[in-house]
């Protein structure tokens, strides 16, 4: 095994945008972070060492962590925060995984400006036979505010509401020239006509999935999640918060005279106010070899026209088609590896809760409300030790497993006044426990209309196989015969359509305690997630390793 070390210095760094000047967290003063850049197979040992007088965690986001739970860094589920001076070394190993992943520290919104590119180079070369690949380029998208994010962060979780509206959508980082201020801050990717290019799109974004699109142009999708798909191409993608999507790109376009085209990401909402509806540009820029015209890496005078193959705000039609056409690779080499027959489903709601506002506070939900999120009722709470540390150690008090797995049909979202619904939440720190091996379904059934947005549940731990989602109520006795146990697409994030369901299925091969939560950080704020113990298995290549020594107390 070839050994691979980084070096993480969580640290400030004063940066502009959009004509605000503040300090913003960041890894090696870099905004956004370096890009991790491993082999398959490879170990990976990260050295985060915390600068900063406030705690922090670092989270691979997708990377399986087989076995090695202490690394995957959720605060409070599977290590406690690394205080401020403090060092912590992420030790793991990148099995049979390969493609585009990122990583992004997970403790309150650190990951607001805490946030880079895990790219896993393939062992063997790419199924897909593309034509020669001129390079690859990360394609990053992420949200500015120009408020401190703590006091964003504070407002969503104390007053149960507000604006979550970020002042800016980025691409690495730069928010491009439709915002004040950012004709500097514009991304520009120069290419040569005639070439293709991998794309490796990830969405940082805190808070919104996003349509993107690049004028003229088609993009091929060739992988999600770092899972190979059937190739298929398209005139924009959907990506919610925490997925990652790789694109072939070739450059057949004939440039006009300043060698141009927009690339553009909005939001894909299904109520538009009163949510951000700003849009990020940047461009493609087709190299030249006439001498005469100025090379500088500058965007075009405006105006700006968008791609017209973006699609608009409310385009459910075009999100459920793309989401639709993604397939697993189900070949010889990349087997789709999809539970055929399962030992347990869970049906599991998730929903926006409006709670009576506390006694002397203001409430910024909605009619002087709050809201809490919750699955199945229970609004999550971290516990004060990490759950995998009391798991490991059989301590039970900060937790137990009796998660409630909601029997089939029993809870209807249609004609039900959202705002009254589901007014018992419960608050704790329960989750569900299975043994090892189990082939889990879970069925997550959004419960409300109003939330304009669809759920991006993220899953730690382990991929999992979308075998079928719609709209309206799950329907225990119907859905499960349309499922695909075929070649259904291979994730670790899914977006749970607005007021309807999506099945999950995964084979629970790796001991230790994950988190699945949504990947909206106002939702997990507000406790719209749940542990997930997968128990030591008889063998001992299926037990959890033991913590390393300097895991960070609590
Ligand atoms: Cu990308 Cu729990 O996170
Ligand atoms: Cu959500």
């Amino acid at each position: 095994t070839v050994i691979k070390h980084f070096h993480f210095n969580v640290e400030w760094k004063t940066v502009t945008r959009v004509c605000h000047t503040k300090p913003v967290l960041t890894v090696n003063g870099k905004y956004p972070g370096p890009t991790i850049a491993v082999h398959e197979g490879d170990n990976v040992q990260v050295i985060v060492t915390n600068k900063i007088a406030r705690n922090t965690t670092i989270h691979w986001h997708g990377v399986r962590q087989l076995r090695t739970g202490w690394a995957d860094g959720p605060a409070y589920i599977t290590q406690c925060p690394i205080g401020g001076g403090k060092t912590y070394t992420y030790n793991f190993t990148v099995v049979d995984q390969r493609g585009t992943l990122w990583w992004h520290a997970h403790f309150s919104w650190q990951r607001a400006s805490v946030y880079g590119a895990f790219i896993i180079y393939p062992r063997m070369p790419f199924p897909f036979s593309p034509p020669l690949i001129q390079a690859q380029i990360p394609i990053i998208f992420g949200e500015w505010w120009n408020g401190d994010i703590e006091a964003v962060e504070n407002e969503m979780t104390l007053y149960g509401g507000g604006p979550n509206s970020s002042d800016a959508y980025t691409i690495n980082g730069l928010p491009g020239p439709l915002y004040p201020c950012s004709i500097k801050d514009t991304f520009i990717q120069t290419i040569e006509r005639g070439k293709t290019y991998l794309l490796r799109i990830i969405n940082a974004a805190l808070n919104d999935e996003l349509f993107f699109a690049i004028a003229n142009h088609t993009l091929t999708v060739v992988e999600i999640d770092a899972v190979y798909t059937k190739p298929f191409t398209t005139s924009s993608i959907l990506i919610t918060p925490g997925q990652t999507t790789n694109v072939l790109l070739t450059a057949d376009q004939i440039p006009d005279s300043n060698g141009m085209f927009v690339m553009a990401a909005r939001p894909y909402l299904t109520s538009v106010f009163p949510f951000d509806n700003s849009t990020t540009i940047g461009f493609l820029k087709y190299k030249t070899t006439t001498t005469s015209r100025s090379q500088t890496n500058k965007p075009p005078m405006p105006p700006y026209t968008l791609p017209s193959n973006l699609p608009e705000m409310k385009d459910t039609l075009f999100a459920t088609q793309f989401l639709n056409n993604l397939r697993s690779l189900g070949s010889k080499d990349y087997p789709c590896r999809v539970p055929k027959k399962i030992d347990k489903r869970v049906i599991t709601t998730i929903s926006l809760n409006l709670q009576d506002c506390p006694l002397n506070q203001t409430c910024k939900g909605y009619s002087n409300k709050r809201f809490y999120a919750s699955m199945n009722n229970q609004s999550f709470i971290r516990p004060s030790v990490s759950i995998l540390e009391s798991h490991y150690r059989n301590l039970k008090s900060e937790f137990t497993s009796d998660f409630p797995e909601m029997p089939p049909n029993t809870f209807n979202y249609t004609g039900v006044n959202p705002v009254t619904e589901n007014m018992n939440t419960e608050f704790g720190t329960k989750v569900l426990e299975v043994p090892f091996g189990t082939r889990l379904e879970i069925v997550l059934q959004d419960t409300n209309f109003l939330n304009p947005e669809n759920h991006p549940i993220h899953v730690h731990g382990h991929n999992f196989f979308i075998v079928g989602s719609g709209f309206g109520n799950f329907d225990a006795e119907k859905d499960p015969k349309g499922y695909n146990v075929v070649d259904p697409p291979e994730r670790n994030t899914v977006a749970v359509p607005m007021g309807g369901w999506a099945a999950i299925r995964l084979y629970a091969d790796n001991p230790g305690v994950w988190f699945v939560h949504c990947h909206l950080e106002e939702h997990t704020s507000w406790g719209l997630a749940m542990g997930f113990i997968v128990k030591s298995g008889k063998e001992a290549s299926q037990s959890l390793l033991p913590p390393p020594s300097d895991l960070p107390p609590c």
